[in-house]
């Protein structure tokens, strides 16, 4: 699979007239190679793949990395770029723009005064943006862990628990349950707190009649579910009931509208236009989701200035949410694969609104 994999990049380096791809963004190093250290790059000139590592990696590496040739750096990963062959002649260089500071990039050009560096982004998450089968497999399996610990953990919500110590307990049973780690800080945002789309956990203690928005997620074996559900502490009252409903209706509809070749923006549009009609638009103010993968935010983007087209295999998240200042919010988000015909729903928690 990963020699597939650097075989394709290989084509498409040089379809861009590279003669040589520095790729730096470490999910990609590992789509590529199967690294899953902290420090790693690969060198890749069609048709060799050179993965640089310091020694703190060199057994891990020896082990993981695939189709490579291995070097243990000395010091800086940039620094042993001198002694690769493909930099021995003058070259074009595409390096990863977003990924790659200016300091290490004036650093190759001064040490490899050959090299014409050019940026290129999206090389290889042209790639990985389409999920093979045993990807989706991972995906679904942190999409699992994610839905058993949510499930779980409703029994623990009640008033006077801190948000802080829900969001802890959470991650605690994801990992026991073999993930390799959150996949993010997760939201735990109650009360007012939940107008905060991003509402860290904090020590707010939950109180009787809050909403609480739960936003979580682990990585298995690299890969990364995201998952959001609002619940009622208590009875929910009227204005509880209509917000959640236009934001269930918003996602549900979104969910049922997702085809392959939809341009990604269409499909935020769909949900965006229900919250509009009911006046909310304003407080909906971030795109429907994102791609979902060795990257919690990935490629394709779903907002409404995505250039993104919807394919099959991609894995994306469906989020719509509502956010209404000094008084709370909704959110609920699924993680999907793009299907042949449509999409299959991964996550599973309820979506009735859930009053403890
Ligand atoms: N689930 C929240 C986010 O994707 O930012
Ligand atoms: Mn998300």
């Amino acid at each position: 699979m990963t020699s597939k994999r650097i075989k394709l990049a290989c084509l498409l380096i040089k379809k861009k007239k590279l003669d040589v791809l520095i790729v730096s963004r470490l999910s990609n190093v590992r789509y590529l190679c199967g690294y899953s250290g902290s420090n790693g790059m690969l060198v890749i000139a069609p048709p060799k793949a050179y993965f640089l590592t310091d020694f703190r990696y060199k057994v891990q590496a020896r082990k993981e990395v695939k189709n490579c040739q291995v070097v243990i750096a000395e010091r800086e990963l940039i620094g042993e770029f001198v002694k690769l062959q493909c930099f021995r002649k003058k070259v074009k260089v595409g390096f990863e723009s977003a990924f790659m500071t200016v300091k290490m990039c004036d650093k190759i050009k001064e040490l490899i005064p050959k090299a014409n560096m050019v940026p290129v982004s999206n090389i290889i998450e042209s790639l990985s943006v389409v999920k093979d089968a045993g990807e989706i497999t991972k995906i679904k399996r942190a999409v699992k862990i994610a839905d058993i610990v949510f499930g779980d953990i409703l029994k623990l919500v009640k008033p006077g628990v801190k948000e802080r110590d829900l969001a802890l307990e959470m991650s605690y049973r994801m990992i026991k349950l073999g993930a390799d780690g959150p996949a993010f800080d997760f939201i735990v945002a109650s009360g007012q707190r939940s107008s905060m789309p991003h509402g860290r956990a904090a020590d707010r203690k939950l109180r009787k009649g809050d909403f609480v928005t739960f936003d979580f997620g682990c990585f298995y074996n690299g890969y990364a579910s995201d998952i959001t559900r609002t619940i009622v502490l208590g009875k929910a009252n009227a204005r509880q009931k209509k917000i959640y409903n236009i934001v269930l209706k918003a996602q549900l509809e979104a969910i049922s509208s997702v085809r392959p070749q939809m341009p990604a923006k269409e499909l935020d549009k769909v949900a965006r236009d229900i919250i509009n009609k009911e006046g909310y638009g304003d407080n909906f103010g971030h795109g429907l989701g994102h791609g979902l993968g060795l990257e919690v935010h990935d490629n394709p983007v779903l907002n409404p200035r995505s250039q993104d087209i919807l394919v099959e295999g991609n894995v994306v998240t469906i989020e719509p949410g509502i956010y209404i200042p000094a008084w709370g919010g909704v959110r609920i988000e699924d993680d999907v694969v793009v299907t042949k015909n449509g999409c299959r729903v991964l996550s599973k928690s309820p979506k009735n609104l859930i009053e403890l």
